[in-house]
């Protein structure tokens, strides 16, 4: 029974997950499914795209783009191939909704994007996972191939005289693969680099073909509009932000999972659900939609989930990854962590994302370690103005917005670590980073104990 609680979830994707064998065609269809796809597939496919571009349902892969009116970007038909590109890349840190999803109900997707392509006339679709999760690889490999058997994939689907062909492929585990055009470029066998845009993949993409390029929970959520239709989805959310979503919480929370909820929910509600922060500790920051976007504090907590409040609030939904970080947490220390990743992930294609986050990560790691100037602070500030809105794709951007507003938010700690000649925080007592030791000349006593020389 629904509690006052658990009333503010919308288990559709998430539904069946807890159902015994949930991967398997035998569940999938005991429980409705594909019986979308026989509605999708005696509807026209222009009336598809305007259901969907009806729904109001927004790429769910960061960006939030209306997904139906992406679709409607295709040229007319010209008698050559047109593609569906489904991003199941997820890599950004603290993003962790695709993965399960797959795992958990491969089905769902395949019959999104059996209807998808339907309705963009394709008939050759790809799934573009992340190489490490090998584990999803395989089950993905194994849903497609019970597709195929039970007729929902390749030639004259259900006796429609529909075919399609359903590919999925392996990465080699790049984030910047995940940018769609990188991930384009990927697929076709050359090395993952952002492309110039335009053309958009929607003009040129795959092949230097017309093709969409959706999320994987963006394409997941077809079916269950076309079963209940585009007014159901609008009933929930917001009015620009329309539909339920995957809130990934993770981090200094009770009980971290996945939260399927209407957009427009807030931080307070989701951690009711999730029984709130680590005992005996207070919220400190978390990130609203992974590690890309700016730091929320405790202020935000009453924020609505959408995507236009949070915009105006000064950070963005992103992909929903709520990562909750206590007052145990040095705040220096998990913005250099992230620096880290992205100057490691940066495909070197433009010099300010190239060059500059491979300075944030120097002076980051210089102030953690309690060897940092004041000069420092406003050097950092400085090159992340030089690399916003001034690097080739958003992965430079992304990188930035939690030097930005970390600075800006508890400048006194860093402050902290420069008057101080070490990190004011027992590195022990969080559980988040695995602590990696470090000497250096300057160091003595109390600050070398605080980090570990
Ligand atoms: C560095 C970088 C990594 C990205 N990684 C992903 C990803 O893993 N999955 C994803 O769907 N979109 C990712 N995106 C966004 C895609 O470029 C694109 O906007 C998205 O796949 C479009 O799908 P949607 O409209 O359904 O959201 C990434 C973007 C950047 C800049
Ligand atoms: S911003 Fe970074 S990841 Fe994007 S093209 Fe430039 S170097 Fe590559």
């Amino acid at each position: 029974m629904a509690t006052e609680q658990t009333a503010m979830l919308t288990p559709i994707l998430s539904d069946t997950w807890d159902a015994e064998r949930s991967w398997t065609l035998a569940t999938y269809e005991a429980n409705g499914g594909w019986a979308s796809l026989r509605t999708a597939l005696a509807m026209e496919p222009a009336d598809l795209v305007s259901m969907v571009k009806g729904s109001g349902l927004r790429g769910r892969g960061g960006a939030g783009f209306p997904t139906g009116l992406k679709w409607s970007f295709l040229p007319a038909p010209d008698g050559g191939p047109r593609y569906l590109v489904v991003n199941a890349d997820e890599s950004e840190p603290g993003t962790c909704k695709d993965i399960p999803l797959m795992m958990a109900s491969p089905q769902q997707l395949i019959e999104g994007v059996a209807i998808t392509s339907f309705a963009i006339g394709c008939h050759h679709a790809f799934i573009y996972v992340r190489g490490e999760v090998l584990h999803v690889y395989r089950r993905l490999l194994r849903a497609v191939e019970e597709a195929y058997a039970a007729g929902y994939l390749g030639t004259d689907i259900l006796g429609t005289g529909y075919d399609l062909e359903v590919t999925v492929h392996a990465g080699a585990g790049a984030y910047i693969c995940g940018e769609e055009t990188a991930l384009l470029d990927s697929l076709e066998g050359r090395r993952g680099q952002p492309r110039l845009k335009p053309p958009f993949p929607a003009v040129a993409g795959l092949y230097a073909r017309p093709t969409v390029v959706n999320n994987v929970e963006s394409i997941a959520s077809v079916p269950s509009i076309v079963a209940n239709g585009a007014e159901w989805f609008t009933a929930m959310g917001t009015e620009r932000s329309a539909g339920f979503g995957l809130f990934s919480l993770s981090g200094h929370v009770q009980r971290p999972g996945q939260y399927e909820a209407p957009l427009g929910i807030t931080l307070r509600e989701l951690l009711e659900l999730a029984g709130g922060v680590r005992e005996g500790h207070e919220l400190k920051f978390w990130t609203p939609g992974g590690s890309s976007t700016p730091l929320f504090t405790a202020e935000h907590l009453d924020v609505p989930l959408d995507y236009e409040s949070v915009a105006a609030a000064g950070s963005m939904l992103g992909t929903r990854a709520l990562q909750i970080f206590d007052d145990s947490t040095c705040v220096v220390r998990a913005i250099t962590r992230w620096a880290e990743f992205y100057k490691h992930e940066s495909c070197g294609k433009c010099t300010p994302c190239r060059e500059g986050t491979f300075w944030l990560t120097q002076m980051l790691q210089r102030i953690e370690a309690g060897r940092g100037t004041e000069e420092d602070l406003d050097t950092l500030l400085d090159v992340c103005d030089n690399i916003l809105g001034r690097a080739f794709c958003a992965l430079g951007d992304g990188a930035t917005s939690t030097v930005t507003s970390g600075i800006a938010q508890f400048r006194e700690e860093f402050e902290a670590h420069i008057t101080g000649h070490a990190c004011p925080f027992d590195p022990a007592a969080s559980a988040l980073f695995e602590y990696t030791p470090r000497t250096g000349p300057a160091l003595s006593g109390a600050a070398a104990r605080t980090v570990g020389a």
